[in-house]
């Protein structure tokens, strides 16, 4: 049941208890607004329709976030978690329905540290995955680095714990491959290492969603060698210089060639980048060198950059292709990128070793067989309501199924869309079989393990959300 305004009033006397009272920011106080909108990453869910947190809290100690669970737990109030703020559907920081829940905002909870004897590294979930970079590169001479997305700004707790592919993806595989400990406060106020976890929750919180299990503070991670210098190059291709022709292509030889060579691509209307050859850099470079696209170096510090625009909202999904799509049905795509209010699609070649890891091995089932990922995504200006722009990715996914994966249709957890269906509560608990909707297309037949790994660790359903595991409690 939601609680009254008094078991909130006891709530944050609660917290205030065991938290210092400048890490707590209730709605009245000065800075409650600057604190939630400065890792809002999409200005469509900040709005006055949107449903805030009753109170934010930012931890800088594993004990602030056990108090706020505790809390939460004796006073009806659940939580929320953001680590960068990147969900698509903003789901770490609003709730779609009207309900009463804190926020624990990991910003300042992010240090990194490497052990470069060791290629390894301990970093908090509210590390940027650009600083983890930037951390890496300078630790090691620019001779290790870490397999995870390409956005400088995503955050390292939502990423992780929701699978985290980027350039590396075909040599390394993706973020959680190479996830190796973790720390994680559970449903309980609990702090447990990768022992008290468990075998199953372990498994379950690298790929599954941290959001359903509790707050991973920390994950210990594997780093995987590189050369100093990689090369990157951007190759602008347009229709009429047989741009069709060389996607159709790209489908055969992207996912085929040595997992040294990763050749990402964006389908778009015009080319928002010139011309430019082949560059040596770092691999730490040519994460913004690929990120910003403009063919010009840009400096190795802007990784420690945290501040994104919030001048354009958007939409985002995404599908998996299995069969190369016809020559044909490439040159009807571009008609669609032709439209009014279109979006682009961003194609990210699989193959190697992202391929190569069992689809059972983590809940991120995408691997052998699979061709490449299709993100779209439609940005537009932050003060419109954006129909449109969400029409046409609506429409395009439509278009769309015939040619991608089937049954399940698949898609990427990380690409959170809530289009694909969204948790029915029976009994004030999620339930299991209408979760299956959304679940098999992230997860394929990882749901049903994942339900199992929730029902163990948080049967009473506490940490959920629109698109959260729900628990399954085998009977008996
Ligand atoms: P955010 O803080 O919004 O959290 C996302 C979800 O995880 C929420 O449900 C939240 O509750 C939960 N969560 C966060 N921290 C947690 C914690 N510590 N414990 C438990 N649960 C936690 N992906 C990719 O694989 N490769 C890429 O290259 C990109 N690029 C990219 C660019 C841009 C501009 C965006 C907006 C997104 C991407 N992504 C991506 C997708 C990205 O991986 C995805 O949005 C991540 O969930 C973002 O993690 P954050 O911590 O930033 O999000």
């Amino acid at each position: 049941p939601a609680p009254s305004s008094a078991s909130s009033g006891d709530f944050l006397h609660c917290l205030s208890a065991s938290i210092p009272s400048e890490l707590i920011f209730t709605q009245s106080s000065p800075s409650f607004t600057s604190v939630l909108t400065s890792y809002i990453r999409n200005p469509r869910f900040s709005t006055p329709g949107t449903v805030p947190p009753l109170c934010i809290v930012t931890p800088t100690n594993a004990s602030h976030a056990q108090a706020t669970v505790l809390c939460g737990r004796r006073h009806g109030v659940r939580v929320r978690v953001r680590s960068g703020g990147h969900d698509y559907e903003g789901l770490s920081y609003r709730s779609v329905q009207p309900e009463t829940f804190a926020l624990v905002d990991l910003a300042i909870f992010r240090s990194v540290r490497v052990d470069r004897a060791r290629a390894t590294a301990w970093v908090d979930s509210g590390a940027t995955v650009g600083e983890l970079y930037y951390a890496v590169a300078k630790a090691s001479g620019d001779r290790l680095a870490f397999p995870a997305g390409l956005c400088p700004t995503i955050g390292v707790g939502g990423h992780f714990s929701g699978g985290g592919f980027g350039l590396l993806l075909r040599k390394y595989g993706i973020a959680v491959d190479h996830v190796i400990d973790a720390v994680l406060v559970d449903a309980q106020g609990r702090l447990l290492d990768k022992k008290a976890i468990g075998r199953e929750v372990f498994w379950a919180i690298r790929g599954g969603g941290g959001e359903s299990f509790g707050i991973v503070l920390s994950w210990r991670v594997r780093l995987v060698p590189v050369p100093p210098k990689v090369a990157s190059f951007i190759v602008p291709v347009s229709v009429n210089d047989g741009a069709v022709d060389v996607l159709t292509k790209w489908q055969e030889v992207g996912p085929a060639l040595p997992d040294d060579l990763f050749i990402r691509v964006w389908v778009m209307n015009g080319l928002g980048m010139n011309r430019s050859h082949c560059r040596e850099m770092s691999w730490a470079e040519s994460v913004l060198y690929v990120w910003v696209g403009s063919g010009q170096p840009i400096p190795v510090t802007d990784l420690l950059n945290r501040t994104t625009s919030m001048d354009t909202s958007n939409k985002g999904t995404s599908d998996y292709v299995r069969r190369a799509i016809p020559r044909d049905v490439w040159a009807e795509i571009f008609g669609w990128l032709a439209k009014p209010d279109p979006g682009i699609m961003i194609l990210d070649p699989y193959g190697g070793a992202i391929s190569a890891v069992p689809e059972a091995a983590t809940p991120f089932p995408h691997r052998g067989g699979v061709l490449y990922n299709i993100q779209y995504i439609n940005n537009w200006a932050a003060g419109n309501d954006g129909e449109p722009n969400v029409r046409w990715i609506r429409d395009l996914y439509a278009f769309m199924a015939p040619y991608v994966s089937k049954n399940p249709r698949e898609a990427y957890f990380n690409y959170r869309d809530l289009d694909l269906g969204r948790n029915v509560v029976v009994g004030n608990v999620s339930s299991y079989e209408a979760g299956k909707v959304w679940g098999e297309k992230y997860f394929k037949g990882n749901y049903k393990r994942l339900a199992l790994a929730k029902g163990k660790i948080d049967p009473d359903d506490y940490f959920r959300n629109e698109q959260s595991i729900p628990p399954l409690v085998p009977e008996g």
